[in-house]
Parts: structure tokens; sequence; C-alpha cells
């Protein structure tokens, strides 16, 4: 297949060499005005590099394209679909992969005529430096439709399945998108702001806070309707902090390199459902506070 990926970042990169690899032609649509991009891809405990060079920024590559792949972060989705709208065919389908929520309404209404999808994943990447990737952590990437148009494009989650498994379809892709947001609410806001490795919550002077936050949590997703309870969430929770204990979080790593985070399409999505719902979220609006206010305060 003829694939755009827009933003060419830790995961985009990941993405496009695990597809460049199943044989399917990739266009890059970055930021930078370069023409090519020489990507170094490492799978993971692979000991060797694969180099792959890649065209960027090619307007009739774009409208050729037979599937479009958005890897920008939350915040920066709207912008990254401003910048192809002009070249993008109706018929073509885009998919949106992204931690948090909260974009779909704005991305529906730029793209009214699209099949639009959205994928969230637990795939893991870590870009070297700018033209290296590497391939962290495998975890499942679902995929599914939010428009009618995008309901008839189950077939890519087989493609991206191929590239880098698992990926499966989903009836309702903001099942898994909740599910993900629970685990990033309680772990991605206190590594940043303790500057620590997610195994740091196992210890027990997080019990309480991590079981305050998954309660609220619990709450908003059962009142959104997916039910689910505090203590199942909390158990989550514990099993990705002992899997992925020695990681820090993408929030941890924003905080650190005083980059903005993800926290308003992560905890600020869910106290706007929560004031939605009429639902009380004192434990995750105080740290959604402390994120603002570190990043307010950035050198
Ligand atoms: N990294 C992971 O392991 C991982 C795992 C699961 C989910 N995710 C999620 O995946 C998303 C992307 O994360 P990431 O870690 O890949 O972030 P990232 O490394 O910062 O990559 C984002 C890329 O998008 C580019 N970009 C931003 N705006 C653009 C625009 N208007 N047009 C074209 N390119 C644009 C950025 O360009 P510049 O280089 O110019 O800044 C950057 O290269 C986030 O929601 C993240 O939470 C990441």
């Amino acid at each position: 297949m003829k694939i755009t990926l827009v933003g060419a970042g830790a995961i985009g990169s990941l993405w496009a060499g695990a597809l460049a690899r199943q044989g399917h032609a990739i266009h890059l649509w970055r930021r930078q005005t370069d023409t090519a991009f020489t990507l170094q891809w490492q799978g993971l405990d692979a000991p060797d590099t694969d180099t792959f060079t890649f065209c960027c920024n090619q307007p009739e590559r774009l409208t050729s394209s037979d599937v479009i792949l958005i890897t920008v972060k939350a915040f920066q989705v709207l912008e990254a679909i401003q910048s192809i709208a002009p070249w993008l065919r109706t018929a073509t389908p885009v998919i949106v992969m992204h931690n948090g929520m909260g974009t779909e309404n704005e991305v529906l209404q730029l793209l009214p005529d699209n099949p639009v999808l959205y994928a969230t994943t637990s795939q893991a990447a870590l870009r070297v430096d700018h033209q290296s990737v590497r391939h962290t952590g495998v975890g499942p990437t679902w995929l599914g439709a939010v428009n009618r148009a995008g309901e008839q494009w189950q077939s890519l989650a087989g493609v991206l399945n191929t590239a880098l498994a698992p990926c499966q379809w989903h009836e309702d892709i903001h099942a898994p998108q909740w599910q993900k947001l629970a685990i990033n609410c309680a772990i991605n806001p206190l590594t940043a702001i303790h500057q620590c490795r997610n195994g740091y919550l196992a210890a027990p002077d997080f019990t309480a806070e991590l079981t305050d936050i998954c309660r609220e949590v619990a709450a908003v997703m059962t009142a959104a309707g997916h039910t689910t309870s505090s203590e199942e969430l909390v158990q989550r929770t514990l099993t990705v902090i002992q899997a992925t204990a020695a990681n820090y979080s993408s929030m941890q790593q924003d905080v650190a390199n005083q980059r903005p985070t993800e926290i308003d399409a992560i905890t600020g999505f869910l106290i706007e459902q929560a004031h939605h719902f009429q639902l009380a979220t004192p434990a995750n609006f105080a740290l959604w506070q402390q994120i603002k206010h570190l990043e307010q305060n950035y050198g």
C-alpha cells in the first residue's frame, strides 16, 4: 500500500520502518522541509539496525496515498491535519494514533467526508536521536472507526498487524482508548511529578493515591458506558507498573526535557468528562494542577 505517516517521531518512525519492512511504500509528512529522511530502525532485541530512506513532504504522494497514519501527540493532531487537508482525497482513510482522548470531534469536523479511524497502541519506541528509533516494548494495538465511512476499513487492522503484531479491530474503539487512558491517568502524572521510573509507584507509599485515582477514573468510565471497578483498575495499573518497572513514562520524559505534556488529553479529558457527568475527581484534578504548574515553570 502507499502509506503517508504524518509525524515521524518515536512511534511514527517505529511504524514507518515496520510497514516498510512489509514492502509498503512509505512517505513521511514532516514539519521540516527536507524531501528525504534516512532512518536507522532497530527491532526489539535485534542486534542490527535497518536503514530506510523515505521520501518526505510531497503533496502528490499525499494525494495518491491509500491510507494516512497520523502519529503526532494529541495536542498536535489538529494542526497536523490542517497541514495535509489541502491535498487529501476525501476517499482516503485517516488513522489517528495517540495517547489520551478528546480530539475526535474536532478531527471529524476537519475531515467530514473521509473515513476516520482511531488507534491506540501499547507498542513502545525510543527515539535514540533524530534519525534513529528503537522498538523497546510490545503491546496490543487496537483500531476502530469513529464514523460510518471508517467502518469499511477493518482490513487496515490486518495491515498494521502484519507490521507490528498484535493489532486487532475493535467495534468500539472508545473501550480500549478508555482502558489505556485509565492506566495513563494513574502512572503518567505521578511518574512526572516524582521524576521516577514506573516501578517506583509499586512502593506502598503510593497505594492510597493510586486507589483514589482509580476510584475516580472507574466512576467516570462507568458513567460513560464503560463499566469497570476501582479494584479492576488498581489491579491493571499495578500489573502495568510491574511489567514496565524499568521504563520512564512519556510524561516523565516530557517534564524532564521541559516539553509540553499530554496531560490535557489524559487527566484533562477525564476531568472534562467527570464535569459532564457531575462527578468529583479531586485526586486527578490535583495531579492535573501539579503538571500544569510544572509546565508553566519550565525555564
Ligand atoms: N513513544 C512511545 O513509545 C509511545 C507509545 C505509545 C503511544 N505513544 C503516543 O504516540 C503519540 C506520539 O508520541 P511520540 O512518542 O512518537 O512523540 P514524538 O516523538 O514527539 O513524535 C511526534 C512527532 O510528530 C511531529 N509533528 C508534530 N506536529 C507535526 C505536524 N504538524 N506535521 C508533521 N509532523 C508533526 C513531531 O515533529 P518534530 O520532530 O518537529 O517535533 C515529532 O516528530 C503520543 O500520543 C504518545 O503518547 C507513544
